[in-house]
């Protein structure tokens, strides 16, 4: 296990903005006009788990619609000086073209009480839900359907563009469809670019806060790290994950494997800042149909009991990868771990941090950095893994603050921190067990 205990003092650049992430489906509960708790209703979304054991629907997630108020006073409490929420478009378009005022109203209350507590707020337009008629229209997979997506933001933009600091059009598209998905995926990625870009434009009318996408920006790293097959498809994977999307934001060009190129002048620097989501690092194995390999066990960190959550810490990707963002000013609108053991947490945290310090040092412009979670919550199709600063009941719904969440506050007060203020709220370092059979993926 590393030694945080022993980490050099950093601070950050004046004005960095602290803040955390979530997303209104996995906090607010009830979202019964999203084509994701649909999902969650249908026995085939428990085929792979009949009895239930993982997965779940989101029911009330953490009851945030209901005590958002009360979440307010807790981010503020925290000391967090900037939010990163998404609004539900199901809510506010529930019916194709009916709007609800209510729905609206609730928002702009959420917004007007950050506000008014100086906190910063972030929206999120798309983070994986929509409405479910948009869905059954074919989504964004349709490239005629964006005309939805614009009227619902030109209905919405004005009424909340005076409380946003900054936008994100769509949550983590870049990864969608995953690494084996070949060519079919092509046209959903282009379509999405020139959706964020619709986005982009549109906000501008509205708005003087920095716009970009959030990025799922993923570390590839070729399992067997001399062989030649190995490394080119993990450059595949780099590619159709991660470059294609900066390329197509810096030059306008659409690029992926085995399609004609196109050229979208909409397309082109379309962004105010990276918008960087950062978790773990990924081995590619170019030798398994789904190219995605086992990680290094000896650095998996030990979250809960499931396979597909056994991930492996790796920092220093958050280095590697800022120095390939230096054109724009960058903010992290996510990065954070599930663990059941809060001392985790704090080791994930001091070492993402420490890293994201020396990539600030190497030049990159960061200007803040977002934790996901704020607090524990509905993970798509599960509750099992915490990322939580804040732990919720799940029967009250009471919100207790763990020690990873007072040691945010402190880093925030101090805008920075070293070894000794972690040892503080830690005593002592957690171990790393070996994997137990159940973390195995192979
Ligand atoms: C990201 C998602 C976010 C959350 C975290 C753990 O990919 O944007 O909603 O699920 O992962």
């Amino acid at each position: 296990m590393y030694d945080v205990f022993s980490l050099p003092p950093v601070t950050f650049p004046k004005g960095f903005l602290w803040g955390s992430a979530t997303a209104g489906h996995q906090i607010e509960g009830d979202n019964v006009h999203s084509q994701a708790w649909q999902n969650e209703q249908s026995p085939e979304f428990y085929k792979d788990d009949p009895e239930r054991r993982v997965r779940a629907p989101s029911g009330k997630a953490c009851d945030h619609y209901r005590l958002y108020r009360e979440d307010v006073e807790l981010i503020a409490g925290l000391g967090h000086q900037a939010y990163r929420m998404s609004i539900e478009w199901s809510r506010i378009e529930p019916d194709q073209g009916q709007w609800d005022h209510a729905a609206v109203a609730h928002y702009v209350d959420l917004l007007e009480r950050l506000v008014a507590r100086g906190i910063r707020v972030f929206v999120t337009l798309h983070h994986f839900t929509h409405p479910l008629w948009f869905d059954q229209l074919g989504a964004f997979a349709k490239a005629d359907n964006r005309r939805y997506f614009e009227r619902y933001l030109t209905f919405l933009l004005p009424k909340i563009s005076s409380y946003v600091s900054g936008w994100n059009v769509i949550n983590e598209f870049n990864q969608w469809g995953g690494l084996t998905a070949g060519v079919s995926i092509a046209p959903l990625k282009f379509n999405m670019l020139r959706i964020h870009a619709l986005g982009y434009h549109l906000i501008k009318q509205y708005s003087r806060a920095p716009v970009s996408s959030a990025h799922a920006f993923i570390h590839w790293f070729p399992r067997r790290f001399n062989d030649t097959l190995d490394q080119r498809m993990t450059a595949f994977a780099d590619f159709t994950t991660n470059e294609f999307f900066f390329h197509a934001l810096r030059t306008g060009e659409l690029v992926y494997p085995n399609v004609d190129a196109e050229y979208d002048p909409e397309v082109k620097g379309a962004l105010d800042f990276w918008s960087v989501n950062y978790y773990t690092r990924h081995m590619v194995d170019a030798r398994l149909a789904k190219l995605d390999a086992p990680r290094f066990r000896h650095k998996q960190l030990r979250m809960i009991p499931m396979p597909f959550y056994l991930e492996e810490m790796y920092p220093e990707g958050l280095i590697a990868n800022l120095e390939r963002l230096r054109d724009y000013p960058v903010y992290i609108t996510e990065n954070g771990c599930c663990c059941d053991d809060d001392r985790f947490r704090i080791v994930y945290l001091a070492l993402h941090l420490s890293a994201l310090h020396e990539a600030i040092e190497r030049g990159v412009e960061v200007r803040g950095y977002f934790y996901w979670s704020l607090m524990d919550n509905y993970e798509w199709t599960t509750f099992l893994p915490r990322f939580g600063l804040v732990a919720v009941d799940p029967h009250t719904y009471q919100r207790t603050p763990k020690p990873s969440g007072w040691l945010y506050r402190e880093i925030i007060g101090a805008n920075g921190f070293s070894g000794a203020t972690v040892r503080r709220f830690l005593s002592e370092l957690p171990t790393l067990p070996l994997s137990e059979p159940h973390g195995q993926r192979d």
